[in-house]
């Protein structure tokens, strides 16, 4: 098929500003350009009005106390639980039998909870969970993949107050061991396996191979029976527990939301940094919940009676923010998935649009890269016409895919939010308002209000638009992570570092994306400046999948770095040294990506491992990471005079080119 250019109207390749339709901003939740000014002008008051959208036990005495920045604190004295704010106000207001979950797994099944059903699920699940042994504050880790159980496992924790760390199922066992250890996790929350592809994959094996890397004592595990009689036979020992049968004995029990204050850990979402250890990104129970909430009023327009699908996985922050927190705090029906958008056809996303009518989608650009080479007749085939807002997120969008999105998903009525956040801020940050503002593709827009974005060159002064720069945030905002759990030291050095003046109080969140900004103020995103990588959205640190590959027997040295592609945006390249007596082979290969598979997860294969001799390195003796960027790019190369063994470039060039 083609890719996708063909399929563009000549028309829309060169237009370069869209509007919503009148239509559109007539029913927008937020429609007045004065909301910028507003925000602007009554900080950090302004804030109260995300604040509003929960309802509290004890009222918040201070909205903002920034007397020990970067230790912000919002809506301080308040206390509240997020659990009864995503759930039982929607049902003591009359909505219990609106539909919460909408589930679909891959091969069909669906299953429909209402408010009310959710009430009663995240009650028994809360009652087993206490039964267990868990206790406000102990962290219960949730290994699980997309089962309306783990939506229902972290509104249960939040009940009781055990912050959830919820570990990624596409992550290997290591990886899960890791986190466990790193939040001196007891407990765990996890599933027998789910379906992939048509396949069942056997995901006990791994939960309990981590397990067995877990450091300290485990008090209990409890297995989501998802494959029935597909299952792979595993035997539950000791303290492993059946999610049915446990729930079975809470049957009907409630148990009382425990008022947390303001301030209380929500949850831990562990993150790639540029070192190889994970970092325990540590969001809190009101400032968090306040401003998904606010976002996904003001930026996804979502209403209560809205249908709305976020593509993503809850094990990453979109979904956390935007498939669970977010739309059931609003009392939205939130849409989830099981599978992949191409089994058994690569209409499946398009199918559910049209079988759910979805209101609202958000997807990431990579899917939509990905559709956009699959051809137009997917979507073409059906009826689309529910949709009334489209949004991206987890890596910049190309204009080409930005209007492909339009025309072929949103049918050139549907404005696209371009929202660009991260894990640390816990909700969008610099996007359009969709009932404000012009859009414009390839750029995510203005800073929303009430943000203080700005771009800067390595002084730190502001820079001319049009100029490449570093993106900063130079004001607090409620959703921004507290701290990396149990290390604020590295929480400073990591963020606050590089353009704060600690002396004078003055703090600036450097969040490590390259940026620039057009002379109306819309930001464009140009990626990651730290040794972090964006594969098809997802944050992967080098030094971890070079730390896995050095692991492996035989491996001298490593360099990893994001060659372009087409679909994921970047992938994995990987430049190995080998050690002495030992040979380049398909074997030593496929050693390698088991390596990191192993270590990581199948998300950090290596598009490419290149056998070399040496790397290019500085005279210094550092890896010029950049010529290695350039080579996988098969981009010309920047100045190698400073290199210390100039010679090794070609030789490297002509094995990517050969391989
Ligand atoms: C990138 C995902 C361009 C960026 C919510 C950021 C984006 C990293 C966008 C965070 C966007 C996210 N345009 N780049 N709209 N959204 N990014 O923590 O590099 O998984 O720093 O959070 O993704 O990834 P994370």
């Amino acid at each position: 098929m083609s890719d996708g250019d063909g399929e563009l109207e000549a028309r829309l390749v060169e237009q370069e500003e869209f509007e919503p339709s009148d239509e559109f901003v007539e029913q927008a939740n937020v429609s007045d350009p004065d909301i910028y000014e507003e925000f602007e002008e009554n900080w950090p008051q302004c804030w109260e009005r995300a604040a509003d959208m929960l309802d509290w036990y004890d009222d918040y005495d201070t909205v903002l106390d920034d007397s020990d920045g970067p230790f912000y604190e919002w809506f301080q004295g308040g206390t509240l639980n997020a659990s009864y704010n995503c759930v039982d106000r929607h049902v003591e207001e009359g909505n219990g039998d609106r539909t919460a979950i909408n589930w679909e797994g891959e091969h069909g099944e669906t299953r429909t909870y209402t408010y009310e059903d959710l009430q009663r699920e995240v009650n028994e699940f809360a009652a087993a969970l206490r039964d267990l042994g868990v206790e406000e504050d102990d962290v219960v880790t949730l290994y699980m993949p997309m089962v309306p159980e783990l939506p229902i496992a972290m509104l249960a924790c939040a009940r009781i107050g055990a912050p959830h760390s919820v570990v990624f199922a596409g992550f290997s066992a290591d990886a899960l061991a890791t986190r466990m250890n790193s939040a001196d996790s007891r407990f765990l929350v996890t599933c027998d396996g789910y379906y992939r592809r048509g396949d069942a994959l056997d995901h006990m094996e791994k939960a309990n191979e981590g397990l067995g890397g877990v450091d300290h004592g485990v008090d209990a595990t409890v297995v989501v029976d998802r494959l029935g009689e597909d299952g792979f036979g595993h035997d539950l020992k000791g303290n492993q527990h059946d999610w049915d049968e446990l729930t079975d004995e809470h049957e009907g029990e409630e148990v009382d939301p425990v008022e947390r204050d303001a301030e209380d850990m929500l949850f831990l979402m562990y993150t790639s940094g540029t070192t190889g250890e994970p970092k325990g990104v540590k969001h809190t129970t009101a400032g968090y919940l306040a401003y998904t909430s606010w976002t996904s009023h003001s930026v996804l327009d979502l209403k209560p009676e809205d249908t709305y699908w976020c593509s993503a996985d809850i094990g990453w922050i979109t979904g956390h923010s935007y498939i669970v927190y977010g739309p059931l705090a609003l009392g939205t029906t939130t849409v989830m998935y099981e599978g992949t958008p191409d089994f058994p056809e690569r209409d499946r996303l398009w199918e559910m649009v049209e079988e759910y009518s979805v209101d609202v989608f958000y997807t990431a650009p990579t899917a939509i890269r990905a559709f956009m080479k699959w051809g137009s007749q997917f979507p073409d085939d059906h009826d689309l016409s529910s949709l009334r807002l489209l949004g991206t997120v987890g890596e910049p969008i190309n204009p080409r895919a930005w209007k492909w999105y339009y025309q072929h998903i949103g049918d050139e009525e549907c404005p696209i939010v371009d929202t660009w956040w991260q894990t640390e801020t816990g909700g969008m940050m610099v996007t359009t308002l969709p009932g404000v503002g012009t859009m414009k593709p390839g750029s995510a827009g203005p800073p929303l209000p009430g943000i203080d974005a700005r771009i800067v060159d390595t002084e730190g002064e502001e820079v001319e638009p049009g100029r490449a720069g570093y993106l900063t945030v130079n004001k607090p905002w409620p959703g921004m992570l507290r701290t990396l759990y149990d290390n604020d030291d590295r929480f400073v050095s990591e963020y606050w570092q590089e353009y704060s003046n600690p002396d004078a109080d003055e703090w600036v969140y450097f969040p490590e994306d390259g940026a620039k900004i057009d002379e109306d103020g819309y930001i464009t995103i140009l990626g990651r400046v730290d040794d972090v990588l964006n594969v098809s959205g997802h944050r992967l640190g080098t030094m971890e999948i070079e730390s896995a590959i050095v692991g492996v027997e035989g491996v001298a040295e490593a360099a990893v770095v994001g060659g372009d592609h087409e679909v994921k945006g970047e992938a994995v390249y990987a430049y190995v040294i080998l050690e002495d007596g030992y040979e380049e082979s398909e074997e030593m290969r496929e050693r390698i990506t088991e390596g990191v598979e192993d270590a990581i997860g199948p998300i950090a294969r290596p598009e490419q491992v290149v056998f070399t001799p040496e790397l290019p390195k500085t005279r210094s003796g550092k890896i010029m990471r950049r010529l290695l960027e350039e080579i996988a790019n098969e981009e010309e190369l920047g100045d190698t005079t400073t290199l210390r063994n100039p010679e090794i470039v070609k030789d490297i060039q002509t094995k990517v080119g050969g391989n």
